[in-house]
């Protein structure tokens, strides 16, 4: 067979560990790798390599991918859907392996009613893929993040400071509440549970008053919280790591509670370097049982990680739109802390 593979949206650790788990299983059925080269516009404009053994030699541990990336979604680009068909049947590709997220695997499902044979393997830092309960990349953010929260604690309690953490996650509050939760936030601010500022306030000054003298906050960068001066999170793909949330919840509690305070954005640090053990091993069942499960003739199927195990589901389950955090973590979230 020749496999396509490619890397789309936001890149994220874990990616490379994936690729070279994909190369080493088509080797044992001497199949051809063909790494497309930034997502779906590399297959638009032809551009890609042969992915041997030895290329992707020594790339499990290193984070990014080695591929490039790029958000390029064929369909919004006037004749980028007649390029990819073009390029894909001038090199003769079976079908394409799309390590993606939201965006990309929605753009991908739209390439299935053109024909073209996709297997989707979930990677996002933000772990809202609809389909799969685990995504390449979620964990080492996770971890990245609860570390960064323990280290602004014995700041925050050295200064008494109340210490605002914005972490990412556009359209659900995953890593917030997991690295919050983990490393024992006193207020962990998402989009799935809209707050007014005044309760955050409120639940602060009576943190404090019971004798607290330093808080945590963890914001999601797309966390909706309303009696601030932030009109809307803004919608389409603007940038919000920095702004405009993390930075108007840490003004408001200033103003608001009299409190010292200080914003850290962990923004695409929480996206590079080396992935986690488990990361490494998720990409390596996802990359491994793609190249099997396209063996036994399946296509247009995401490769999910559900419980323990891997397992097809239609690709068609990633257009249900992002999974968020579920109700009993959320309840465990804010029982054990303030908001
Ligand atoms: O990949 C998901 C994500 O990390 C989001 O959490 C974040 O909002 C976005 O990507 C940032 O994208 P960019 O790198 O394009 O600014």
């Amino acid at each position: 067979m020749r496999i396509g593979i490619l890397t789309g949206g936001g890149d994220c650790p874990g990616l490379n560990a994936a690729l070279h788990a994909v190369v080493l299983t088509a080797m044992v059925h001497h199949d051809t790798v063909i790494g497309f080269h930034h997502g779906w516009r590399g297959v638009a404009n032809s551009e890609f390599e042969e992915l041997t053994r030895t290329r992707v030699r020594g790339i499990i541990q290193r984070g990014g991918t080695i591929l490039g990336t790029a958000r390029f979604h064929p369909h919004e680009h006037e004749g980028a859907i007649d390029a990819v068909l073009a390029t894909l049947k001038a090199q003769k590709i079976d079908a394409v392996l799309v390590l993606g997220g939201d965006g990309t695997l929605n753009a991908s499902f739209e390439l299935t009613k053109h024909g073209v044979p996709v297997i989707g393997l979930p990677k996002t830092i933000d772990n809202d893929i609809s389909g799969t309960e685990q995504c390449i990349g979620h964990d080492t953010a996770v971890a990245i993040a609860t570390e960064a929260i323990d280290r602004v604690h014995t700041t925050a309690e050295s200064h008494d400071r109340l210490m605002v953490v914005e972490v990412m996650g556009r359209m659900t509050g995953w890593i917030a509440v997991e690295s919050g939760l983990a490393a024992g936030a006193d207020a962990i601010l998402i989009p799935e549970n809209p707050v007014t500022i005044d309760s955050v306030v409120e639940a602060l000054q009576q943190r404090h008053q019971k004798g607290a003298n330093s808080s945590i906050v963890v914001v999601a960068e797309g966390a909706r919280v309303a009696n601030t001066d932030i009109e809307e999170v803004p919608t389409g793909w603007p940038q919000l790591a920095g702004s405009p949330v993390g930075a108007e919840v840490s003004r408001t509690l200033a103003k608001r509670t009299g409190f010292e305070t200080r914003l850290t954005v962990l923004g695409h640090v929480q996206r590079g370097g080396e992935p986690t053990a488990r990361d490494r091993i998720l990409a390596a069942q996802l990359g491994r049982a793609a190249v099997s499960y396209l063996h036994e003739g399946l296509t247009n199927i995401l490769i999910a990680g559900i419980g323990d195990g891997i397992r097809p589901v239609p690709l068609m389950e990633v257009t249900r739109g992002a999974r968020t955090v579920p109700e009993e973590l959320r309840q465990l979230a804010m029982q054990l802390t303030v908001v």
